[in-house]
């Protein structure tokens, strides 16, 4: 416990880079992180260093018997790490298929790697819907919904307000109430980055917890096998640290930890 997805109704927005540098940032500060990478693209080991031959994973091996404790990595930042796994076009529909037929083969381990309650368990998740997604989503406690401070992300930003992008009933908006927005690639000075800022202050109020600003040396540290918070002077580092912080208070609201009453539930085994 707890869970924190980082989700987007769109792709290319940062959701990776952002996980892996708050993953990286809560491990530094001493927690227990586990890492969980949902996405095909197989891209939060590469964030986390891990070397790029490596291609086993967690999600591409969910069919076989394989346990998750056996699928678990370790990386130089000190997260504990499943990585998705290399998988080929046609493999990852399968995985999908199998997904929508049987969400509780993700759902039960997740479940597990939940149990321990120092555990925090960072997600990374394919843009958009995605079966892995809904297959978790009544565990996760915080989604941090990435978007771009663009034209585009912005018309999304009314749909992240009331939780339609999480789809439709009391289910998703029970997801909606436990999501928060992030702004990635702000220019400060730019008229276009503040007034998608203005927008999503006015629209998503204290729900938007965070603001990372566009900075050439977030490609740059990549390419070096290093994380934007390790550049000194970075300008995203500082936001970065700002949003790992925002997030850690977040999940000390009651909302995102059990109510104390009805002891009864705990009585009858429902809850711990
Ligand atoms: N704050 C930032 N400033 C500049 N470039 C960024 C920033 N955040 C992410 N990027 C770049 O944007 C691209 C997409 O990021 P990525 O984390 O892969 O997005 P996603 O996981 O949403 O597809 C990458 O090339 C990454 O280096
Ligand atoms: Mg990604």
């Amino acid at each position: 416990m707890p869970l924190i997805a980082f989700v987007s109704p769109k792709g290319g927005v940062g959701k990776t880079t952002i996980a892996a540098n708050v993953a990286a940032l809560l491990a530094a500060r001493g927690h227990e992180v586990l890492g969980l990478d949902l996405d095909p693209q197989n891209a939060l080991r590469v964030h986390l260093g891990m070397p790029v031959r490596e291609e086993a994973g967690f999600v591409a091996e969910l069919d076989s018997s394989l346990a998750w404790p056996a699928a678990l990595r370790h990386t130089p930042y000190n997260v504990a790490l499943l990585p998705h796994g290399e998988v080929e076009p046609r493999r990852a529909l399968e995985l999908t298929r199998l997904l929508m037929d049987r969400p509780e083969a993700l759902a039960d381990p997740v479940r597990e790697m939940l149990a321990d309650p120092h555990r925090l368990l960072i997600v990374d998740s394919p843009p958009g819907p995605s079966p892995a997604l809904s297959a978790i989503m009544p565990l996760i406690d915080l989604s941090v919904v990435v978007l771009l401070a663009d034209g585009g992300s912005a018309s999304l930003i009314p749909q992240i307000a009331d939780g339609r992008f999480l789809g439709r009933g009391t289910l998703a908006m029970r997801a909606a109430e436990r999501a928060v927005l992030v702004l990635n690639q702000v220019e400060l000075h730019a008229p276009l980055s503040t007034a998608v800022l203005d927008c999503a202050e006015a629209t998503m109020g204290a729900r938007l917890l965070g603001v990372v600003a566009r900075d050439p040396g977030v490609a740059e540290a990549l390419a070096d096998r290093r994380l934007p918070v390790e550049v000194p002077g970075s300008r995203a580092a500082e936001d970065l640290s700002l949003l790992a912080e925002g997030i850690l208070g977040r999940l000390t609201l009651p909302s995102a930890t059990p109510t104390a009453g009805h002891s009864v539930l705990t009585h009858w085994g429902l809850r711990r």
